[in-house]
């Protein structure tokens, strides 16, 4: 999965080592549109010294679906995982085995089970704050909310919430946590220190389900049978792994791009409340739109060709997930936000094999999370003077000041 910040045409191969997304212009991740735009007049696949950035719907569809040339394998991406990541760094047709027993424990009717747990974690969140003028959006909602859901979801107590915040941005932006340059050998040495203690934790508590299973994922993984036998302990290991970095971040900053462009946009804003039907449909668009996950990275198993760029074996090939999703090729007034769009196929969850395997829990969270708020508080904006500052990459907000009521004019 794509992690801290994506690139500029001005980039050499060194800067990119490792990450494409590892340094950018903080415009660019706060309001990528208008880059995206310009990169696709100029250049549709920009080639770079052993990279290749693909910036339009067609060409990043290519590349999703041409899973034989371009590969999710460990070289793609590395976060300092012994093993490949299931079923994210496996490739057909061995990751269709994993989908198959994966599909169906993620499946819409079980996510709704969910729901009423989820709209309890949501209201128990804003019952914290509600009376107050203003908050801290990331510290005290974004961050906390997905967390909690695991947790349920890992049938693990509220007291392990640090634990996981502190496994997840080891792993993801671990630069951040040293406060050392991207890929700096101490961000470096911190991460796999992350990774083991990942590994070591959840050894720890599948020990504990093995001696006493429970009602819960991790229970569940360890009687779950792939072609008559039953998961071993690194495969549950490798799947517990990818669940703790793809599945939280990603809805933190799904929640922060939001209810930042909500903030942004009063009449939209008010569309929600007065009507909170058009929710989904404003889910999908603003998925669409602000595509958190801004791209994601393959590495070229083979020579190849896209839209007439040559691609060499062993090339980083970035799909720009954003950039597709607003490409004016494929999407009718792709600049507009419209909350009536009847076809939305956008790929803010991926494409092609690797589509996110929990896109109805990411839905089900988002959608409670925006009805459950706008009916408790309508009205909110960011803080005067405030330019948010987004990461890269995956696009969080780490310091978001809130004000719950918002001035008299954006009522
Ligand atoms: C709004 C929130 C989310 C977004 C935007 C998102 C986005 C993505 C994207 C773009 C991919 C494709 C990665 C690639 O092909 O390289 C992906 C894959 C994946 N996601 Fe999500 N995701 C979200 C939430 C979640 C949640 C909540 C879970 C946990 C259940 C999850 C689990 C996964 C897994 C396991 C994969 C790998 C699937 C495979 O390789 O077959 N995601 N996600």
């Amino acid at each position: 999965m794509a992690e801290s910040t994506a690139p500029t045409t001005a980039e050499t191969s060194e800067d990119v080592e490792g990450d494409p997304f590892s340094r950018m212009d903080p415009e660019m991740a706060r309001a990528p549109q208008p880059a995206y735009r310009a990169m696709r007049a100029a250049m549709r696949v920009v080639p770079m010294d052993g990279s290749v950035i693909l910036g339009g719907r067609a060409e990043v569809d290519e590349a999703l679906r041409n899973h034989a040339v371009y590969s999710s394998n460990m070289s793609a991406v590395d976060l300092q995982n012994v093993r490949p990541l299931i079923p994210l760094q496996i490739d057909p047709p061995e990751h269709k085995q994993y989908r198959r027993i994966l599909d169906p424990i993620f499946a819409p009717k079980k996510m709704a089970a969910m729901e009423g747990a989820v709209t309890d974690l949501v209201n128990d969140l804003i019952d914290r704050f509600e009376d107050r003028q203003g908050i801290n959006f990331a510290t005290e909602f974004s961050t906390l909310f997905p967390t909690q859901v695991f947790l349920v979801l890992f049938g693990l107590p509220v007291a392990e919430l640090p634990t996981f915040m502190t496994m997840k941005d080891g792993i993801i932006r671990p630069h951040h946590v040293t406060s050392t340059a991207f890929r700096s050998p101490e961000s470096v040495t911190y991460q796999k220190a992350t990774a083991d203690s990942v590994y070591a934790y959840f050894e720890e508590v599948l020990d504990r389900r093995q001696q006493d299973p429970q009602d819960d994922l991790l229970s569940q993984f360890l009687v779950t049978e792939i072609d008559g036998r039953r998961l071993t302990r690194h495969e549950v290991l490798d799947i517990c792994f990818l669940l703790l970095i793809a599945g939280l971040d990603t809805v933190t900053a799904t929640l922060d791009c939001m209810f930042a462009y909500l903030a942004g946009h009063p009449d939209q804003r008010r569309q929600i409340c007065e009507d909170p039907s058009v929710i989904p449909a404003a889910l999908e668009e603003l998925l669409r739109w602000e595509t958190p996950v801004m791209g994601i990275v393959r590495s070229a198993v083979t020579d190849g060709e896209i839209a007439g760029c040559p691609v060499a074996k062993g090339d980083q090939v970035v799909a720009l997930l954003g950039s597709a999703n607003t490409d004016e090729a494929d999407v009718e007034d792709a600049d507009v936000v419209r909350f009536d769009r009847t076809v939305n196929r956008h790929l803010a969850f991926g494409g092609g094999v690797h589509r996110c395997l929990g896109s109805h829990l990411a839905r089900l969270e988002l959608r409670v999370a925006l009805r459950e708020w706008h009916r408790r508080i309508p009205d909110y904006s960011i803080a005067d003077g405030v330019q948010l500052v987004y990461t890269g990459g995956i696009r969080s907000i780490e310091d978001f000041p809130m004000v719950l009521s918002a001035p008299p004019g954006a009522r």
